[in-house]
């Protein structure tokens, strides 16, 4: 560029970023980094690369755990970003700078007929331009999106009590899907802006040159040189104003360190969260008829069953209703439902009944020649009768394999 050989000799340097804000961009871009890969693994686990990944982090568990320190680093970076934000402008009574308007629409109109030549000068821009507010707001967008929908994923259980649970799987799909547009707004946006366009060391030294200033943020310069960047602070005003504002940022840091507590400590992970069971539990538990005492006429009465018997003065014959179904239910559904095991459906009477796809396997009045007899006489079938139970169904069987 001509007009940086024929530079002025005046050299002034002009602060832009403060040591603190340095710091900030810094560890910003560390955890940001840290998160885009450790999450991009994650989101496309079964590409080459996140596998090569992964094994370099030993396993999906340190990644994950990864993931989560720098997710707490951003999450602290923003409470200490907002109370700065808090500073500068209640203490110090800075100007909104970040604050985007409708001059900003004006210059990326301008910018954007400049650069299609149809404008001969470039628009003239404050201490931030709107290409900078735009990326600024967008990482706060993201960093609000990213928190919610990473509190979903990382507090599932406290989420369904407030949420419908469809909203855990539409929050990882919205976690991944602005995860990659935020790594692509960093490498083709922030690249371009910052490296590219001109390799601005800013945020690295902290500093600009007159020559940069009147090149990129005229009006800011115009503003410092009529010494009307800063207010002036009356050193009264400023203390009183310190000491309201000190012990609210305390008060308000406080609660949102709390709430960053609660977000990293609420739940590890839904299998060590939620109490394990004590007793074992069906996982498969079949809709049976409840199982009524063994009488002739099915009377709900529990005192029918001794009365029928004492009148028959032998043990009712077993049925399907009363001793066979819950039988099967628990000993064969957890295979014989309707759609395997060669279509024998052993849930409902007339399922058993209908047999396997080839053929009957009860032939009532017969066990002997009943393929589920057979099958179960073997002794080794994958869900096996004991010998007692196996009686029962031979007895049910033989009895003409009632249904009540
Ligand atoms: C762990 C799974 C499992 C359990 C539990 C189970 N079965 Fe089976 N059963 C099978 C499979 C698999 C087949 C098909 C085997 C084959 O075709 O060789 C089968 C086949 C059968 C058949 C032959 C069906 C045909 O195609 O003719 C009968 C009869 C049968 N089972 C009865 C029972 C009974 C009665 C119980 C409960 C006491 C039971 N099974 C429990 C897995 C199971």
């Amino acid at each position: 560029m001509a007009a940086k050989t024929s530079a002025p000799v005046r050299s002034r340097m002009y602060v832009r970023f403060s040591f603190a804000d340095r710091v900030q961009h810094l560890l910003l871009l560390l955890s940001f980094t840290t998160l885009a890969v450790t999450g991009l693994v994650q989101e496309f686990a079964e590409n080459p690369v996140s596998l090569f990944i992964i094994r370099l982090w030993g396993n999906v568990d340190n990644i994950r755990l990864t993931h989560h320190a720098a997710a707490t680093v951003l999450m602290l970076i923003a409470i200490y970003h907002i109370l700065g934000f808090g500073y500068k402008v209640f203490v110090l009574r800075q100007r909104m700078t970040m604050l985007p308007g409708f001059q900003d629409v004006k210059d990326a109109l301008r910018a954007f007929a400049y650069n299609i030549g149809l404008s001969k000068t470039r628009p003239q821009m404050g201490r931030y331009t709107f290409e900078e507010k735009a990326e600024y707001w967008a990482l706060v967008w993201g960093i609000i999106i990213m928190g919610l929908t990473g509190f979903m994923m990382w507090n599932p259980v406290e989420t369904v009590k407030f949420l419908p649970g469809e909203f855990i799987p539409a929050a990882k799909a919205a976690h991944g899907a602005e995860a990659v547009l935020a790594v692509l707004a960093i490498i083709v946006w922030h690249m371009y802006g910052v490296h590219l366009k001109r390799f601005n060391k800013a945020m690295w030294t902290g500093r600009l040159t007159e020559e940069e200033m009147l090149h990129e943020h005229p009006l800011e310069l115009a503003d410092i040189k009529a010494g009307m960047d800063k207010p002036a602070l009356e050193a009264n005003a400023l203390r009183r104003r310190q000491r309201i504002y000190y012990p609210v940022a305390a008060v308000v840091g406080a609660a949102m360190l709390f709430a960053v507590y609660g977000f990293v400590n609420g739940e590890q992970t839904a299998i060590t969260t939620i109490p394990p069971q004590a007793a074992t539990v069906e996982v498969f538990v079949p809709e049976t008829p409840t199982p009524l005492p063994p009488t002739p006429t099915p009377l709900p009465s529990p005192t029918a069953a001794p009365t029928s018997e004492a009148s028959n003065g032998t043990p009712s014959s077993p049925t399907w209703d009363s001793t066979i179904g819950p039988l099967f239910a628990a000993k064969c559904n957890a295979c014989h439902i309707a759609t395997i095991s060669g279509g024998l459906n052993l849930s409902t009477y007339a399922d058993v009944m209908k047999g396997a796809t080839d053929g009957p396997v009860i032939i009532p009045g017969d066990s002997a020649h009943s393929k589920l007899v057979i099958v179960q006489s073997a002794g080794n079938h994958p869900g096996q009768l004991s010998a007692d139970e196996l009686a029962l169904v031979k007895q049910w069987i033989d009895a003409g394999a009632p249904e009540k």
